[in-house]
């Protein structure tokens, strides 16, 4: 499929996806996320991409939903938009870890997509918000639940009600994000954490994401049992071997994924 709002790239073990409508600040259309879940979906089963990163570029990130497209559409039309898949829960399933590389705005829905991935890399010039209620709805891709869980309900909820903006340090310092670069290390710092993600054994990677992910919406009795599963069953790896003995015989692991 050639894509028309997204560009996408493999760098070694990276599967980079760029979100490609800067006139429009990226903003999501039903194209939009339709391409990114198609390019998801070739990569999912591909055992050689280790991690990926999605970005919007070095100016934004995404200014939200594409709004043109949500002035006259119906409560039926909505409904049938996620039925093809929609993209914020496409990127939260994926099995190899994600990194979203912010710069710039990640307004409504591009704030719940960087949500939506396992790591968040902001440059300086990163705004984080969700101003749905500006405009008469309420975030509907993960912004009322995600936002919550990762940095409390009382400073979701002032993000949420109140609609502002906050800047990439205090992103970093509500959790919101794991780490802020200077805007011209953005990408750099992207690759260089989807190349250490790359190093690690790729199962148990894939594992211990879906563990923590599951189990963070069990009661801590229920999550520690799937732990505990998962934990047995790594040791039926051949990785947890060679990780083990790579130790013992003081060389580096050399991981398969088996
Ligand atoms: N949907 C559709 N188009 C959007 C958009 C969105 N969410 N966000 C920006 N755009 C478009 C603008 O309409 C404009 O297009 P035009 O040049 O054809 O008129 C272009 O992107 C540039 O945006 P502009 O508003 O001129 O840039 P700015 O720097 O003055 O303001 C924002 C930037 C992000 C503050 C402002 O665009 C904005 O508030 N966007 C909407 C954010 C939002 O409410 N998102 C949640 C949607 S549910």
């Amino acid at each position: 499929m050639e894509y028309q709002t997204i560009k996408t790239e493999r760098e070694e073990a990276a599967f980079i996806i760029t979100l490609n409508r800067p006139d429009k600040l990226n903003a999501l259309s039903p194209e939009l996320t339709g391409e990114v879940v198609d390019a998801l979906n070739n990569v999912r089963t591909d055992e050689t991409v280790r991690a990926i990163i999605i970005t919007g570029g070095p100016k934004v990130f995404a200014a939200g939903a594409d709004l043109s497209k949500m002035q006259t559409a119906n409560s039926i039309e909505m409904y049938n938009r996620n039925l093809s898949g929609d993209m914020w829960t496409t990127v939260a399933e994926m099995p190899q870890p994600t990194i979203a590389a912010v710069a710039g705005y990640a307004l409504g829905g591009g704030c719940e997509l960087a949500m939506a991935c396992d790591l968040r890399l902001a440059s300086q010039s990163a705004k984080f918000g969700q101003p749905e209620i500006n405009v008469g709805i309420y975030p509907g891709a993960g912004g009322t639940q995600r936002l919550s869980r990762l940095i409390g309900l009382g400073r979701a909820k002032e993000l949420v009600f109140l609609g502002g903006q906050i800047g990439a340090e205090e992103a970093q310092r509500l959790g919101l994000v794991n780490k802020v670069v200077p805007d011209e290390n953005l990408l750099d710092e992207a690759k260089a954490w989807a190349k250490k993600l790359a190093s690690k054994p790729p199962f148990t990677l894939r594992l211990v994401k879906q563990v923590m992910d599951q189990g963070y919406d069990l009661d801590l009795q229920s999550a520690l049992k799937l732990e505990r599963l998962g934990f047995i069953g790594l040791f039926g790896t051949e990785d947890q071997r060679e990780g083990v003995t790579a130790f013992l015989e003081k060389r580096k692991p050399n991981y398969t994924g088996r």
